[in-house]
């Protein structure tokens, strides 16, 4: 698929009005993307687990009307218009016109709400620009007659990825790729694609315990993010070796390998955050209560035979990994040990999910 697949042919029917709810996860990457090139293209491949309970919920309601002049469009969170949203959707209705050629014929109201709270440090944009894709692709389904289960979903993932690449990866569970690697058929650098091969039973139902220890605005936006890879003096060796642990991870899905999956995992997190720590200008987005948390999780881990790890974004807030055969010792532990490194002690237990939903089709 090149990106000219998704340039529709003319619309053949019409539609008037109506809305489409979706909801869509976010998602959690043990490979992290970080560094892109123009279009949002991804300098590496990564993989994510889908997640559960963290989702957006959207309701987009369109109608005709008079002048293709421009875009217009309402949005709205938790019942409260927000015009701060709408330069950011702005933009992305610019990316996705080519693709979308109906945008400017309609008016939209875009309503959503996330089942985490806004100010949790947890980016809304995977789950946010997911969920928009997918009603968008709901209109086109209806203008275009029929089109495949597979190309909605890939396009989905195409338009999402151009909202904000990490977005493309949320649409499907519960391990998803993005991004071209060598040993993994159909992979691409234009859409999130399910991991194609066999998963070891140790990885299903995988727990993701979300420590918000900073619940603030991100301190660095991720478009200035990857932009701090362009001139980095370790961005090749690292974008290499994305590749390399993608391989690795393979063979551990396969296999269950839980040690070597740890080693990957917490490796990835600290290479993301290696890499901020020295790009010019560099930044320090963990806290002293991360290192706190990371600590005791190994300390944990070398007390027990747990297999619990973490994983960071480009944030403060810690993801605590285990398998669910550990669920009660790790939450017991989380409780007694965690906790007091946490904004108001807030945390969010979640797990691997399957991906958005259709939730209310009203044409
Ligand atoms: C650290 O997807 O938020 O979470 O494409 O600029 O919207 P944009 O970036 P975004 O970057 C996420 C980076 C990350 C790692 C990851 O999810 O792979």
């Amino acid at each position: 698929m090149t990106e000219k697949d998704f340039i529709p042919k003319p619309y053949t029917k019409t539609l008037e009005n109506g809305s489409f709810t979706w909801s869509s996860p976010s998602n959690i990457a043990l490979v992290k993307y970080w560094g892109k090139r123009e279009h949002q293209i991804p300098e590496n491949p990564s993989v994510s687990f889908t997640l559960d309970h963290c989702k957006t919920i959207t309701t987009l309601s369109f109608s005709k009307k008079e002048s293709n002049a421009a875009f217009s469009f309402d949005v709205f969170l938790d019942g409260e218009q927000k015009d701060d949203f709408k330069p950011k959707i702005e933009t992305f209705f610019k990316r996705i016109e080519s693709y979308l050629p109906f945008l400017s014929e309609y008016h939209f109201k875009i309503e959503t709400s996330n089942t985490f709270p806004h100010s949790s440090g947890i980016a809304s944009s995977a789950s946010g620009m997911s969920a928009l894709a997918l009603c968008l692709m709901s209109v086109e389904k209806e203008l275009i007659g029929t089109i495949s289960e597979v190309y909605f979903i890939q396009k989905a993932s195409f338009l999402a990825r151009l909202g904000s690449g990490s977005a493309c990866r949320s649409l499907e569970g519960d391990l998803i790729v993005w991004g071209i690697h060598d040993e993994i058929d159909g992979s691409s650098d234009l859409y999130g694609v399910k991991y194609p091969y066999d998963v070891h039973q140790n990885f299903k139902n995988y727990q993701d315990t979300i420590l918000l220890v900073d619940k603030g605005e991100k301190q660095v936006s991720s478009t200035v993010g990857h932009n701090l890879m362009f001139g980095h003096p370790f961005a090749q060796q690292r974008f290499e070796q994305a590749h390399e642990n993608l391989s690795k991870l393979k063979a551990i899905f396969k296999e269950g390998n839980l040690d070597e999956f740890i080693k990957i995992v917490e490796s990835e997190a600290l290479t993301l955050h290696a890499m901020m720590m020295t790009s010019m200008p560099y930044f320090i987005l963990m806290k002293p209560n991360t290192l706190e948390i990371i600590n005791k999780i190994w300390a944990y881990r070398s007390e027990t035979n747990s297999k619990v790890c973490f994983t960071l974004d480009a944030g403060a807030n810690v993801h605590v990994l285990y398998p669910e055969n550990e669920k009660d010792n790790v939450l017991k532990f989380i409780e007694s040990e965690l906790v007091v490194y946490c904004q108001n002690g807030h945390y969010i237990s979640d797990q691997i999910g399957f991906g958005a939903k259709l939730i209310v089709n009203n044409l």
